[in-house]
């Protein structure tokens, strides 16, 4: 993918293009990071400089998984177009590229300089990139105006958003070893600690199962809710029929929309991901898992502090697992983490967001935050001190993520012109003092 896109931006007139190596990665032997795509498109001293990020990387998918058709064939299919990535974050890069060639072919200029930066670890927590954005911050990425990030989606099916916060993410994995190898349950079941059940306990500690935290003093740091963010709640166009059809069950917690969206967007959530070593297979195997790794993580918000939670968190999975009694090793830890980030959705990038969207979609767009998390949001602001927006293509059913990931072709078509559009009402826009 970095290739493709160094041959594609070549092709459409950027300049400057450069792959940034990352070396190897950490805790690895010899596992090369995929480099981070920059390139340029104009260089005029008298406009303002954008930056783009974008990320080629996807979530693993197989057609076993339950997708209709080849997750790595683009499949066009009733007006939307099907495939790992063509909502996250594949798709909305391709508009970007898509906006090039039509400028070029229109022979019409982009009255600001672009800045592309496409990474290739997002969805393992970008690493190396604040590294990079650091590095670069006064040679590369100098003087940047604005930061633009297509990279999530509209709340439901038909309401256009600009998005003007993130969850953060801290990942944690519970490793508990006991035996040295698996055994047969019917000679020593009863008879030996066993980690599945140790872990079984654990994650029952964590939360229950109306999504309540368990571990004391997370809540504690939550920004309180005003009366004046409670009711920038009540004029979000999306319902609970909303949701439901975004899920495609019935099985939402709350009984109204705002409570829901308050628990997506501005509280934190603890989520149970997986066991690597548990028996997972089909068939009933009597066997005792002799070791396993329990994933979990927390999604972020405002004022939760990065480090003192992960120093709680870990603390209480150890306190907890005290308490069982087991003979068994348990060592819990950080996979990764990533800042939550929320920003004014008023300034002259939000401005110029929503006349793009006015133009295009003829609404006037919602403004959202989002509950998952794009890591790098919060250090493209603190590092190069500008403002972020986030001006998704996608739609909220689009199945990031999930199978049968697809991108509506209204969308994609007009999200490409929104995000074009953008661009020119950025050059009109002043910026904020
Ligand atoms: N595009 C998503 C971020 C996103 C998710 C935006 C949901 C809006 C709604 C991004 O590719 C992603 O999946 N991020 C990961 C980050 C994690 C690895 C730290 C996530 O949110 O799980
Ligand atoms: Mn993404
Ligand atoms: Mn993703």
């Amino acid at each position: 993918m970095a290739h493709w896109l160094v041959k594609e931006l070549t092709d459409l007139g950027a300049t400057d293009i450069e792959l940034k190596e990352l070396g190897i990665q950490e805790d690895t032997k010899d596992l090369q990071l995929p480099p981070i795509v920059v390139a340029r498109y104009g260089n005029d001293p008298a406009k303002k400089n954008i930056l783009i990020y974008g990320h080629y990387d996807v979530q693993p998918a197989q057609l076993e998984d339950g997708w209709n058709t080849d997750p790595f064939t683009l499949v066009e299919k009733d007006d939307a177009l099907y495939g790992r990535g063509a909502t996250d974050d594949k798709g909305p890069v391709i508009c970007w590229l898509n906006i090039l060639q039509a400028h070029n072919e229109l022979k019409l200029d982009i009255p600001v300089n672009l800045v592309f930066c496409f990474e290739g670890m997002e969805e393992s927590g970008s690493l190396g990139l604040e590294g990079l954005i650091e590095k670069e911050k006064d040679a590369y990425f100098k003087g940047i105006d604005a930061v633009c990030i297509s990279d999530n989606y509209w709340l439901g099916t038909k309401q256009p958003v600009l998005t003007y916060g993130v969850r953060g993410c801290n990942y944690y994995s519970i490793t508990i070893e006991g035996p040295a190898a698996d055994l047969h349950s019917g000679l020593f079941g009863g008879v030996v600690h066993e980690p599945m059940i140790d872990l079984s306990h654990l994650f029952a500690k964590l939360v229950t199962p109306s999504g309540e935290i368990l571990i004391p003093g997370i809540q504690d740091m939550v920004a309180t809710l005003t009366p004046e963010e409670d009711a920038l709640y009540d004029s979000i166009n999306f319902d609970l029929e909303g949701f439901e059809g975004n899920i495609g069950s019935k099985t939402v917690i709350h009984d109204n929309v705002k409570s829901a969206l308050q628990a997506r967007w501005r509280y934190p959530s603890l989520s149970i991901h997986g066991v690597e070593g548990a028996f997972y297979g089909s068939g009933a195997k009597t066997v005792i898992p002799a070791k396993v790794i329990g994933k979990f993580s927390i999604r972020t918000v405002p004022d939760i502090e990065s480090a003192k939670l992960d120093e709680i968190v870990i603390k209480y999975v150890e306190d907890e697992f005290a308490k069982l009694g087991s003979k068994n090793k348990l060592k819990a830890e950080l996979i990764h983490d990533g800042n939550y980030w929320v920003s004014n959705p008023h300034n002259w990038s939000f401005r110029a967001a929503a006349r793009a969207t006015k133009k295009v979609w003829g609404v006037d767009p919602d403004y959202t935050r989002e509950g998952g998390s794009i890591p790098i949001t919060l250090s493209f602001q603190d590092i190069l001190k500008t403002s972020v927006i986030l001006l998704p293509v996608g739609r909220g059913d689009d199945g990031a993520h999930s199978t049968n990931e697809k991108i509506n072709v209204p969308n994609y078509i007009e999200g490409t012109k929104t995000l074009g559009s953008y661009l020119h009402y950025l050059a009109e826009e002043e910026k904020d003092a």
